[in-house]
């Protein structure tokens, strides 16, 4: 049968539901599960239904609060994967151009072809650590381009990139009237202190994000748009396309979240601080791999000296019970993503694990 459109699929996201679990997991990006039963919450106020129409007006001023926006900036959405989705629809018609990153997070790719956008890529060099060079963005630009769209930090590598670079993008995107949309899920995680998120730096900036990866709370799925009111206006219109109104459920626990987030981060950061540390005393000179250490992020994105990650992975998980995510899922074949948000025992093990693995790897 024929698909009645290209590209109506992830090959990650079937990947990571189904192929990616293992006793000792490092393929996943997230801080691992909060517990509800550590979220103050008093549960005699929870309501199955509620005041939700264009947003439930408590969650939007959390959301606003903790980015230091208007609640009318604020879209809420169903992680940031529906942010993505919503705002690549509404700022591209089939057939406009935007600059996707290169390597990029493979729905952000797959999003934008099923949306019908011709697609150009600029590079973030394996050599920089996969930093945003804004030189290089400048280079493959052309009077087409609508959107340039990209990841801070960056998945697959953490990669964060300053403000300031954000902003000479944002002129050059302006310059062309073009958009610049930063995907902050991951900058969720850089808490103390934060980086004030990319929709300061002016109007042509959209950003998408979610409590999904920096706290343990992936099940709630609260993302948001951040956006100027008009066009947050626009895509809560485009929304009702997508569904009625949110799991009202989901949205009071996602307030109760964001009015306690300090408790929920200083957990996170204390699993990732000792996760990297583990990372550098494990991996950190293993001679099987080129491993650059970020200070910050719930990922890491070795290279293969031999091989390519794909079948290392069968090896991996026939022989040590673990799992990584190979790199070709990032348009990198000899790479491999580590995540660093997991339980900290089971890190360890999964480590060391991987740390023999690669010893005994011959590629
Ligand atoms: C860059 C990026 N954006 C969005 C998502 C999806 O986020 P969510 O789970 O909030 O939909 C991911 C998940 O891996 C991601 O890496």
């Amino acid at each position: 049968m024929k698909l009645p459109r290209p590209h109506a699929e992830s090959p990650y996201m079937e990947f990571s539901k189904l192929h990616s679990g293992a006793k000792w997991n490092l393929a996943t990006s997230a801080v691992t599960a909060y517990p509800l039963r550590n979220l103050d919450f008093d549960w005699g106020q929870l309501e199955i239904n509620g005041p939700s129409a264009y947003g439930y007006r408590p969650l939007l001023e959390a959301i606003a609060l903790m980015k230091g926006v208007t609640p009318e900036h604020v879209v809420h959405t169903t992680g940031t994967s529906m942010a993505n989705h919503l705002a690549f629809a509404a700022l591209l018609a089939p057939g406009d151009e935007v600059l996707l990153e290169e390597p990029a997070y493979e729905l952000m790719l797959s999003t934008l072809l099923f949306l019908g956008a011709k697609v150009r890529r600029f590079r973030r060099r394996e050599e920089d650590n996969f930093a945003l060079d804004p030189e290089e963005i400048r280079r493959n630009l052309t009077p087409q381009t609508k959107l340039i769209a990209l990841a801070n930090m960056h998945n697959p590598s953490s990669s964060l990139a300053s403000n300031e670079t954000l902003r000479v993008i944002g002129e050059m995107a302006q310059d062309i009237g073009a958009r610049v949309l930063v995907d902050e899920v991951y900058l969720e995680a850089l808490h103390h202190p934060p980086q004030p998120s990319a929709i300061h730096l002016g109007p042509h900036f959209i950003v998408t994000s979610s409590l999904t990866k920096a706290y343990g709370l992936g099940g709630l799925r609260c993302g948001w748009i951040l956006a100027e009111p008009k066009l947050a206006e626009r895509l809560w219109r485009m929304n009702d396309l997508y569904g009625s109104t949110p799991v009202h459920v989901g949205e009071q626990l996602s307030v109760a979240a964001l009015t306690q987030i300090d408790k929920l981060a200083t957990r996170a950061d204390a699993i990732l601080d000792a996760n990297r540390a583990a990372l550098a005393e494990i991996l950190g000179s293993h001679p099987a791999i080129e491993l650059a250490i970020p200070a910050v992020g719930t990922c890491v994105f070795p290279r293969l000296r031999n091989g390519d990650a794909h079948t290392f992975l069968q090896f991996l998980r026939a022989n040590y019970e673990t799992s990584i995510v190979p790199g070709h899922f990032f348009e990198r074949p000899r790479h491999f993503r580590i995540g660093l948000g997991g339980d900290v025992a089971m890190t360890r093990e999964a480590l060391t694990r991987l740390a023999e693995a690669l010893t005994a790897w011959k590629g």
